[in-house]
C-alpha cells in the first residue's frame, strides 16, 4: 500500500498520546501554555492516555504541570487552556481507543498526532490510527528514540511508511528545536570571518560535551533499556556535530539542510569499541526500575573523524554522562597554535579556543592570548564572552518551537529518516558489541579512562 500524498494546511487539532506521562508534564503542557500566551495555539488539544482519569483530573494535572514551569501563570490563559483540553482514555492495543479518537476528530482536516509514548508502542499505535483512517490526513510526530538500533529503526520506518509519506512524519530530536543549537548556523554562516578558519588547517580538535549533574530521575525503567549512547549520542550529540561540520547550505529548506547534514554523517566511520569509553555511576544499580546487574552505560565518550577534505585528521571528541560534576552543554573548537611560538613563555599549550555554550544562558566565549602585565613579553589567556539572552532577550523553549513547527507543517527542525539510519549506523558497532564498562563516582567527570581519548585532555574555558 502506498501512503497517500495530500497537501495539508495548519493543524486544526493537536493530539497528545502519553498525555499523563512524564514528557507531557515536564515539557508539552508548559509549551502549550507558552503557545497560548503568544497566541499560537489556535486549536483544541486532545490528550490520549491509558491512565483512567476523568476530565477534571486531567486538566488539574496539566495546570499543575504548567505552574511548575511558570509559577505565576495568567489565569485567563489557564481558563482558555482548560476549555481546549479533552482526554480520550483507553488501551493502546484496543481498537476502541482509535474509534473513540476518530469520533472526537471527525470534523478535523489536519490533526497533528504526537506520540509521546514509549517507542515500543509506536508501531501498534500507528496501525491503530491507520485502521480508523486518521493517518490519511494527520501529521505524525514521533518522539525519540526512533528504534533502538539500525535494524529496529528500519523496521519501524517500514511500518510508518506504509501508512504515511515522509512529508507527514516528524521525528523529534528536541536539540533541533533549541535556539542555542540553531545559533551554530547563524554563527557560522552569517559571519564571514569564521569560514577561512573552519577546517583542518586551523582547527586542532573539536570537543562536544553534554554533562548532567543529576541521575536518571525516576526514569530508571526507561533509561535502563537505552543507555547514554542511544539516549543522546546517536541523536543530540551527532546533530550538534553535523551543524558544526556541515558545508554551507545553498538555502535553508529542510531538504537542503538535510542533504548537507547527511553528507557529514556519511563521512563518519562506524564507531569501534577502542574509540569509545563507557561508564556507569556508582549507585545506578540501586535506582528504581534498573535491572539487577545492569550493564547499561550512564556515561559515554567517543572519538570520531569526519573523513572529508575539510575535516581530514581533525578528531571530534564527544562525551555525555549523568551524575557528572556539573550540567553543561557545549562545543569547544580548539584552534592550532601559531606555527612559531615567539612568546613561548606562558604560551606553550595555549591555543585559541572558541566555545559555544548551548545550555541555559547560552552564548559564546573566545579565549585569546594577551600581553601579561609587566616588563616582559609573556602571554596570558583572556576570555571574550557574550551571553545571548542578556544581549538579545530570552530564548523560547525547544518544545514550544517544535510543536509550532509540526502544526505549521515545517520539517526543518525534525530529523529525516536517512539521517536517523546513518546515525544508527555510526553507533551500531558499540551498542551491539559493548565496550568495557568502567564505574565512576557521582559528582566527578566520569571514568578516568575517558581522559585518554583527547590528545590534550578535555578542554576547559
Ligand atoms: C533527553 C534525554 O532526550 O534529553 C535525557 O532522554 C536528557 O536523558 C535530556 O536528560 C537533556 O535535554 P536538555 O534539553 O535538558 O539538554
Amino acid at each position: 500500500m502506498n501512503a497517500r500524498k495530500i497537501e495539508l494546511g495548519d493543524a486544526d487539532a493537536l493530539v497528545l498520546f502519553g498525555a499523563t506521562g512524564d514528557l507531557a508534564k515536564k515539557k508539552l503542557f508548559p509549551a502549550l501554555y507558552s503557545m497560548a500566551v503568544n497566541d499560537s495555539l489556535q486549536c483544541p488539544v486532545v490528550g490520549v492516555a491509558s491512565t483512567k482519569w476523568n476530565h477534571e483530573q486531567f486538566t488539574a494535572h496539566a495546570l499543575e504541570a504548567i505552574k511548575v514551569a511558570f509559577p505565576n501563570p495568567d489565569p485567563a490563559i489557564l481558563t482558555r487552556l482548560d476549555e481546549e483540553l479533552t482526554l480520550v482514555v483507553g488501551n493502546y492495543e484496543d481498537s476502541k481507543l482509535y474509534e473513540d479518537l476518530a469520533a472526537v476528530l471527525k470534523d478535523k482536516q489536519c490533526p497533528v498526532i504526537y506520540l509521546a509514548i514509549p517507542p515500543a508502542f509506536f508501531g501498534n499505535v500507528t496501525q491503530g490510527l491507520a485502521k480508523v483512517g486518521l493517518t490519511e490526513r494527520c501529521r505524525l510526530v514521533v518522539e525519540k528514540p526512533f528504534g533502538r538500533d539500525l535494524h529496529s529503526a528500519i523496521a519501524l520506518q517500514e511500518v510508518l511508511e506504509t501508512v504515511l509519506p515522509e512529508e507527514r512524519i516528524y521525528r523529534i530530536d528536541h536539540y533541533l528545536g533549541k535556539e542555542s543549537v540553531e545559533d551554530i548556523l547563524i554563527f557560522r554562516f552569517a559571519n564571514s570571518i569564521w569560514e577561512p578558519l573552519w577546517n583542518h588547517r586551523y582547527i586542532n580538535s573539536i570537543q562536544i560535551t553534554m554533562a548532567e549533574d543529576f541521575g536518571v530521575e525516576g526514569r530508571g525503567a526507561f533509561y535502563d533499556g537505552v543507555g547514554a549512547i542511544r539516549d543522546v549520542v546517536q541523536n543530540h550529540l551527532l546533530q550538534v556535530l553535523a551543524l558544526i561540520a556541515m558545508e554551507p547550505p545553498s538555502d535553508l529548506t529542510s531538504k537542503t539542510m538535510e542533504d548537507e547534514k547527511l553528507k557529514v554523517f556519511r563521512a563518519i566511520a562506524a564507531l569501534k569499541p577502542e574509540n569509545v569509553v563507557r561508564g556507569q555511576y556508582v549507585g545506578y544499580l540501586d535506582e528504581a526500575g534498573v535491572a539487577p546487574g545492569s550493564t547499561t552505560e550512564t556515561y559515554a565518550a567517543a572519538t570520531m573523524f569526519v573523513d572529508n577534505w575539510r575535516w581530514s585528521g581533525v578528531p571530534f571528541y564527544l562525551r555525555t554522562g549523568k551524575n557528572l560534576e556539573e550540567t553543561t552543554l557545549e562545543v569547544i573548537i580548539e584552534f592550532k597554535q601559531p606555527p612559531r611560538l615567539l612568546f613561548a613563555e606562558g604560551q606553550e599549550g595555549a591555543a585559541n579556543l572558541l566555545r559555544f555554550r548551548l545550555g541555559k544562558s547560552d552564548g559564546v566565549d573566545i579565549e585569546l592570548q594577551a600581553k601579561s602585565p609587566g616588563d616582559h613579553l609573556k602571554t596570558e589567556p583572556v576570555k571574550l564572552t557574550v551571553n545571548f539572552s542578556a544581549a538579545l532577550g530570552e530564548r523560547q523553549e525547544a518544545y514550544e518551537r517544535l510543536l509550532r513547527a509540526a502544526m505549521a507543517g515545517d520539517h526543518k527542525r525534525f530529523t529525516h529518516i536517512d539521517s536517523v539510519l546513518e546515525t544508527w549506523r555510526i553507533v551500531e558497532g558499540v551498542i551491539n558489541n559493548e565496550p568495557h564498562l568502567s564505574p565512576y563516582f557521582k559528582g566527578t567527570w566520569g571514568p578516568e579512562r575517558a581522559d585518554e581519548l583527547p590528545h590534550h585532555g578535555w578542554l576547559e574555558l
